[in-house]
């Protein structure tokens, strides 16, 4: 290696544990980029990254800009836009569930003197951004104390997700769902009990220059063809970066995932999962985890400290906590480990590697570990690293992922637009299922009375919940909902008489 390379490598490697260091003494912190213009930090951010996607929603938007000011909210402004239009927020403090459900629209942050439109779900909110719409853009907020998601998109074809800062907003911070062709950069994310960022069911995505520390897993790939990862810092995660086919959903496989160029260090936060869920039973101290997706390949990482191992590769069988599905392959197949930057991985590693360790006479843990079945995979350099359980893993014949510049599409995906009654769902799990749950009472009545109450008559609830009124003497007044359109409380209201 040349001089002047590791030079290189020898700085950024020094700016990230500074980024480590600065993190874990000040909390939360900010996402590094200072905001410019949109469609200046868009056209920056892709040159870097190579991106040449002029199917992603610009700058400015075509339409005309809504300014929302504090104290006003975010979701009327959302419901006058029409597509093309951009929903300015200026700083200050926002306290709602915004859900947008048209197509086109750009929610923006604008950031003063450090000052950020803050969306603060004050613990009792599930979601801060919901969106079924395509081509939706949502940069510049500060969004904190969600019990759900940040920001959550279903089926939204082409879209933009950048320059957040998210602490603290539950379940999953960036979470696109059965998306095509979407952008998730520059985002900062924080103490997020599953995955910080997490693509679900989705293809051509690429996760770039994100900082995703203090959470379970930082960036999740899930059921998901078509990724890049890259040049993302990730570090006191539970696990950093994951690539998984979860069995038992309704996409069956993984495939086709760059994770390159990133920052893995120190993932060693204690794992704090919802018990028995499948991330619960990521190890913490893992730098990266492929389980069983095909055709990963890994490059140019800097992977260190992370106390468990460097990288695992594993099947469904040797994961705690997963049922097998029959419809997906349980084995990670033609995984490609490049070159990477490992150092002092696998210090203190959990029982099952102890057990390979001790197997293959080795007092040392390992970079890159692999267990259970897979065929095809491949490793650069194996001499120069720690491995354990890749005895038959051919040399790799691939350098690099030079050619492999994007996987976002040239034109926009076509639009995909979801039915009444999982749209209905939707507002479901993340509105109403905040205050009620199915036969117990929360901060409302519990769903199973109401369904008495309302048997069919679904208009009856669509009616109510626009406007209210006190009913129950032990109960607190139920907050408006007229800021859903009609056919959306409609279709609310058909889904709750339908649970079971
Ligand atoms: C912030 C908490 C909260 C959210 C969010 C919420 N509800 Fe409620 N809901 C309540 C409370 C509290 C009551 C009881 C109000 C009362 O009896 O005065 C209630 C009552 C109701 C009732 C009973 C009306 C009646 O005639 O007795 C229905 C139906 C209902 N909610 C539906 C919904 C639907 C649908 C949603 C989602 C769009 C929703 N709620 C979201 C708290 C909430």
């Amino acid at each position: 290696m040349k001089k002047s390379v590791l030079t290189g490598i020898v700085l950024i490697a020094l700016a990230a544990w500074a980024g480590y260091w600065y993190g874990n003494r000040h909390g939360p912190r900010p996402p590094a980029v200072a905001a410019r213009s949109t469609a200046d930090t868009l056209a920056i951010a892709r040159q870097g990254a190579g991106i040449a996607a002029d199917s992603l929603p610009s700058g400015a938007g075509s339409g005309k800009v809504i300014t929302v000011t504090a104290g006003h909210s975010i979701q009327d402004a959302v419901l006058k836009a029409q597509p093309g239009d951009t929903v300015q927020i200026m700083p200050g403090r926002y306290s709602e569930t915004v859900y947008i459900d048209k197509d086109g629209i750009a929610l923006v942050g604008v950031i003063r003197g450090g000052d950020w439109p803050t969306l603060d779900g004050e613990g009792k909110r599930n979601d801060a951004v919901l969106y079924s719409g395509n081509g939706i853009r949502v940069e510049n907020l500060k969004i904190v104390n969600y019990k759900g998601n940040a920001i959550m998109g279903q089926a939204g074809n082409n879209f933009v997700i950048r320059h957040n800062w998210i602490a603290n907003a539950g379940v999953y911070g960036i979470f696109p769902e059965f998306a095509q062709n979407g952008l998730i950069e520059y985002n900062t994310l924080t103490g997020i009990e599953d995955a910080a960022i997490y693509v679900g069911m989705s293809d051509n995505i690429e996760v770039a220059h994100n900082e995703v520390h203090g959470n379970v897993a930082g960036i999740e790939a899930e059921n998901s063809r078509h990724v890049i990862i890259e040049h993302n810092l990730a570090y006191d995660n539970a696990g950093g970066i994951l690539t998984f086919i979860t069995p038992g959903l309704p996409i069956k496989t993984a495939f086709d995932v760059v994770i390159r160029g990133n920052f893995v260090v120190a993932n060693n936060h204690k794992n704090f999962g919802a018990p028995g869920s499948i991330v619960s039973g990521v190890p913490s101290g893992t730098g990266i985890i492929v389980m069983a997706a095909d055709d990963v390949i890994i490059e140019n990482n800097l992977i260190r400290d992370n106390k468990n191992a460097g990288i695992i590769v594993s099947d469904h069988k040797s994961f705690a906590n997963i049922t097998p599905d029959p419809e997906s392959d349980p084995n990670p197949d033609r995984v490609q480990v490049l070159r990477n930057l490992f150092a002092d991985n696998g210090t203190d590693p959990i029982k099952e590697i102890k057990a390979l360790m001790l197997a293959a006479l080795t007092r040392e843990g390992p970079d890159l570990v692999a267990v259970g079945g897979g065929s095809g995979s491949c490793v650069a350099d194996r001499d120069a690293i720690k491995w354990l359980g890749i005895g038959s893993w051919s040399s790799c014949s691939r350098t690099d992922t030079h050619d492999i510049s994007t996987y976002l599409l040239d034109k926009p995906a076509p639009p995909r637009v979801l039915s009444a009654e999982d749209r209905g769902k939707l507002v479901y799990s993340s509105v109403c299922a905040g205050c009620h749950a199915y036969n117990v009472r929360m901060i409302g009545p519990p769903t199973q009375i109401l369904q008495v109450l309302y048997a069919g008559n679904p208009q009856g609830i669509a009616d109510y919940i626009a406007h209210p009124v006190k009913k129950r003497d032990d109960f607190p007044p139920m907050p408006p909902q007229a800021h859903l359109s009609s056919d959306l409380r409609l279709a609310v209201a058909k889904y709750m008489l339908s649970l079971k």
